[in-house]
């Protein structure tokens, strides 16, 4: 009996001492693993690669036009989380509105971005009224206008930048903003769902633009959607009368801000000589509530408090 006692320690200390010994050579190793993400951990505080080390690079500024809809938060904060993603990067955000909104506001606040917030508001002659085809008249257009006014009085031209138009409903990769990154004058690329086709988008022969795949209103100076180009910061503050025309014909709304800048020889090539497509016209459906209404009508609508 003392004896069997006596060989249950001794196992014990062979295998706790061989268990502790391993356990210390496994200390001085390399680990091999992925460092697992602390779910608790929070998300603003998730430095990914492609975010660290922007120091030096040209700042990304990216205006995004918005107005007040159903789904706006929903789109504003699908798009912020992209932007997250891309180092150096400065997100102007312009609400047409005739104040900035508290709903835009907290968004921004909270999405650990660098932003800058301005508003307004459309002309009503120039808005489009809900029966309004979304074709009809261009969107958008002032508060783009507006952001580049704030450029002109906010920046210089000898800072180093680039600015690109980007539609709170797109979607984008961020493959885009690193391609974008380094625009000399005006870079452009393919967009893809645009035109009433698979994409739109330069065609490149020998490393420089010769024509544009378009089967829409093909005489276009630069048949190419807001989402297919930057421009850098230097050359429109180089042109500072250089604009969106708010008058421009459906469909001329881009060569109107890029005639003045550019010829279509020097437009610049990115996404592999633009065959890549990184960026995607995609459109959010109307949401119906039609329930809603009826549920208002009754006294009995969702709760107002809840910010959807
Ligand atoms: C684009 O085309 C030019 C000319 O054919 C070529 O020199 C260049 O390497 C191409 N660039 C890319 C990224 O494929």
């Amino acid at each position: 009996m003392r004896l069997k006692l006596r060989n249950v320690f001794l196992v014990y200390f062979v295998v706790s001492s061989t268990g502790l010994l391993y356990a210390l050579l496994q200390l001085g190793q390399q680990c091999g693993c992925t460092r697992q993400i602390n779910p608790g951990n929070n998300i603003h505080r998730w430095e990914t690669p492609h975010r660290r080390g922007g120091e030096n690079m040209p700042v990304i500024y990216v205006v995004t036009p918005t107005h007040t809809r159903p789904h706006q938060r929903a789109e504003l904060t699908r798009l912020s989380q992209t932007l997250l993603l891309v180092p150096a990067l400065h997100w102007i955000v312009v609400e047409d509105s005739a104040q900035r909104t508290s709903l835009v506001s907290d968004l921004l606040a909270q999405s650990e971005l660098q932003y800058t917030h301005l508003h307004v508001q459309t002309p009503p002659a120039m808005k489009l009224k809900d029966s309004d085809p979304n074709w009809l008249k261009p969107r958008g257009v002032e508060q783009r206008n507006e952001a580049l006014h704030w450029l002109r009085e906010n920046r210089s031209p000898k800072d180093h930048g680039v600015v690109y138009f980007a539609d709170d409903d797109n979607t984008y990769s961020i493959k885009i903003f690193q391609e974008m990154r380094n625009t000399h004058k005006v870079s452009v690329w393919p967009v893809g769902l645009v035109g009433g086709l698979r994409y739109e988008g330069p065609l490149v022969t020998g490393g420089k633009v010769v024509s544009f795949h378009t089967a829409w209103k093909t005489h276009r100076p630069f048949p190419i959607d807001m989402a297919g180009f930057a421009v850098s910061l230097t050359l429109l503050l180089n042109h500072p009368k250089a604009q969106f025309d708010p008058n421009a014909e459906r469909g001329f709304l881009e060569s109107s801000l890029l005639g003045p800048l550019v010829t279509v020889g020097e437009l610049e090539p990115k996404a592999d000589n633009c065959t890549k497509i990184w960026v995607w016209h995609t459109r959010t459906e109307k949401p119906k509530l039609k329930q809603e209404e009826l549920l208002e009508k009754q006294g009995k609508g969702s709760d107002p408090k809840i910010l959807v």
